[in-house]
């Protein structure tokens, strides 16, 4: 059944989770058990996430996804509604809500187990109901947390800019995956997409991985670095984005903050040929996603366009 949506400039089409957040000293090795604290359950999935991040920086913003009938789709779905991101294509499921059971070690860095619950009913014919919403925006925003079936439909029924931010690298269909104008991956996930698209980068230096990126047939590319920044490519241009330099609490969901802010700054901004101007929407990206970094969880930490961003240097 084909719903009645309203028009948004961006749509993504992704996952929605509940966030079950944990905190230990480091991370524990295989076979051991470690004492930690917290234990809190807050909004993510890398989809809500990006929605969210998108609709604070002002974008207009709908999600096609899915949340189960069970008490975790209130926690997960509280800041895109309290963001203003348009719902009406999220759909209550009989499978449960996403799981995504989080720890947190103290230097900041996350390791992440996801249960799809209902974000894997999100396949294409879901996304197929959802044909105008998403053939109407000027952005089609992707994830890897979806079946590649609705990844690959939303891609179909796009007309406006695909952006795929391949977060966990899934096999999905190559023609597909090569409309993202840019791929946006880290410098792991950009490994694992070169594997899957048969290509060998010269070397595993961002700059090598991401002209493989270029080579394999991606118009553009944007490859996250952390704390180094990002790296945007384009055409023969390979430019570096510098990011602010910020006391680190929790990466987790940084990068979905980054990619969120990236394309919302992408439909404000234009370069002086009247095209998407890549490198001013990078450099906004690092500072929200710098901003995310300060404070504990995933859109609990976005900022919002009040906020006061910390600065490049
Ligand atoms: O990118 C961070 C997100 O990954 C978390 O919010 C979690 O839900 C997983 O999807």
């Amino acid at each position: 059944m084909t719903t009645q949506d309203s028009t948004c400039q961006i749509v993504v089409v992704g996952s929605i989770n509940a966030d079950l957040t944990v905190r230990v000293g480091r991370h524990p090795l295989p076979g051991e058990t470690l004492l930690g604290t917290g234990g809190e359950v807050t909004a993510g999935g890398k989809g809500a996430n990006q929605a969210v991040a998108a609709a604070l920086q002002g974008a207009s913003v709908a999600l096609v996804g899915a949340v189960g009938n069970d008490p975790y789709a209130a926690p997960a779905t509280e800041f895109l509604c309290s963001s203003g991101v348009e719902m009406s294509a999220v759909s209550t499921v009989k499978e449960t809500t996403g799981l995504a059971v989080i720890s947190v070690s103290e230097d900041g860095e996350n390791s992440i187990v996801v249960v799809p619950g209902a974000n894997a009913t999100v396949d294409a014919t879901a996304v197929a109901a959802h044909k105008k919403l998403i053939a109407d925006a000027d952005i089609v925003l992707l994830q890897g947390e979806i079946p590649a079936d609705g990844f690959a439909q939303a891609v179909k029924l796009a007309t406006g800019r695909v952006v795929v931010n391949l977060a966990p690298v899934i096999p999905v269909d190559r023609a597909a995956l090569l409309h993202a104008d840019p791929i946006m991956a880290n410098e792991h996930e950009a490994g694992l997409i070169l594997q899957q698209l048969g290509i060998m980068a010269a070397s595993e230096d961002p700059q090598d991985l991401a002209q493989g990126l270029l080579d394999a047939g991606f118009r553009s590319v944007v490859l996250t670095l952390g704390g180094a920044g990002a790296l945007v490519a384009q055409g023969t241009q390979l430019i570096t984005i510098p990011t602010p330099k910020v006391s680190v609490v929790d990466t987790t969901g940084a990068g979905d903050a980054f990619a969120g802010a990236f394309v919302a700054e992408l439909l404000s901004g234009t370069d002086k040929q009247g095209g998407a101007n890549l490198v001013a929407a990078a450099q906004q990206a690092a500072r929200v996603g710098a901003f995310a970094v300060t404070s504990r969880g995933a859109q609990v930490s976005y900022p919002g366009l009040h906020d006061q961003l910390p600065a490049i240097d």
